[in-house]
């Protein structure tokens, strides 16, 4: 086995969330070859299938086998119940035309209502989206018997590694209080304008590795309208210079920044000289003046938060965070 502990995830993974199926399968070749090897998937994103055909045509090719490969994938709010949770991973791996995956996390701390695979797939957020106005429908199951069906699937090796997304301090020290088999992965939300220092050290005294979506920060909420065009961290003026003193890019900066205090990053680009960019960026080294000057540009300033587009979207007011 390649990967002996999820200290060996490959720290500069490949997203593919909102990546349109049509395009996915292509472009997940296309990394490959490019040289990723650690790929974040779920449910939610709707492209499962489309990324299994893109990993199956890479190992027909191969560009790799699947034990090179970290395969990532989380489990939907809609499936939290006890009963759902292998059902839930059961579909993922037909779509990703896999036998097991690397790593299975709970998406979010939300239990949706239950929604069958043939009424709608994947089932998003809303539970009627034919009424009047959609919401959100919550369902009475507890974190605690989500996080035993996850252990079951570790135990049975259909999921080598198991870890929740989106957890606070609160969540993640009672997450600890309740498990029999810890959690060993957290993936938040981490860029310079939300460091999320104490999160981060929180979890890794407890053990746990670390990775960080959206770690470019805004660029991908401007198209969903949850970020305006300018309040992109690439046009800041130390980062700018910190890129053209190393002779770099921005996002490289952003990435390697990223790598080096500690956490994996996910990033998504469909544009094949992006996509290289961001995966060289571990080759860059940071001084820790460097790392000083961006970690000040915090601002606190979350781009995913069910706290604010749960209402905008679903009709729905159901913070997490706060
Ligand atoms: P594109 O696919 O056109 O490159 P996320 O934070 O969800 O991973 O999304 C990353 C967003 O930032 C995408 O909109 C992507 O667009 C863009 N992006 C990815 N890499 C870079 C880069 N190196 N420089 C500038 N924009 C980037």
């Amino acid at each position: 086995m390649n990967f002996k502990s999820v200290k060996d995830m490959p720290p500069i993974g490949f997203g593919v969330w909102k990546i349109v199926p049509d395009a996915c399968e292509q472009t997940v070749v296309e990394a490959i070859r490019c040289g990723y090897r650690h790929f974040d998937a779920a449910c939610d994103y709707g492209n499962e299938a489309a990324v299994g055909r893109g990993i199956q045509r890479a190992i027909a090719e191969e560009l790799c086998t699947r034990e090179e490969l970290w395969i990532t994938s989380k489990l939907w709010n809609t499936y939290h119940a006890a009963e759902h949770v292998p059902a839930a991973l059961e579909r993922t791996l037909n779509d990703l035309g896999l036998d097991y995956l690397d790593l299975y996390l709970i998406h979010f701390p939300i239990a949706l209502d239950y929604v069958p695979f043939e009424k709608r797939y994947p089932p998003e957020w809303v539970h009627d989206p034919d009424a009047p106005a959609p919401s959100m429908k919550l369902a009475k199951v507890p974190l605690s018997e989500t996080w035993l069906a996850m252990e079951a699937l570790k135990e049975s090796g259909v999921a080598r590694h198991i870890g929740v997304c989106n957890y606070n301090s609160g969540l993640l020290h009672d997450l600890m209080n309740y498990s029999n088999i810890p959690p060993e992965v957290l993936q938040i939300e981490a860029h310079p304008y939300l460091v999320q220092d104490k999160l981060i050290r929180l979890a890794k005294d407890y053990g746990l590795e670390v990775t960080a979506f959206s770690p470019l920060g805004s660029l991908s909420y401007v198209e969903l309208d949850m970020a305006d065009q300018d309040e992109s961290i690439l046009e800041q003026a130390n980062v700018k210079a910190i890129a053209a003193r190393i002779g770099c890019t921005a996002a490289q900066v952003l990435l390697r920044w990223g790598v080096q205090r500690g956490t994996s990053v996910v990033a998504k680009s469909t544009n094949p000289e992006r996509m290289l960019q961001n995966l060289t960026a571990q080759d860059i080294e940071l001084t820790t003046e460097d790392m000083t000057a961006i970690s000040a540009l915090n601002r606190n300033r979350r781009y995913n938060d069910p706290g604010v587009f749960c209402e905008a979207a679903f009709n729905s007011f159901h913070p997490i965070y706060d």
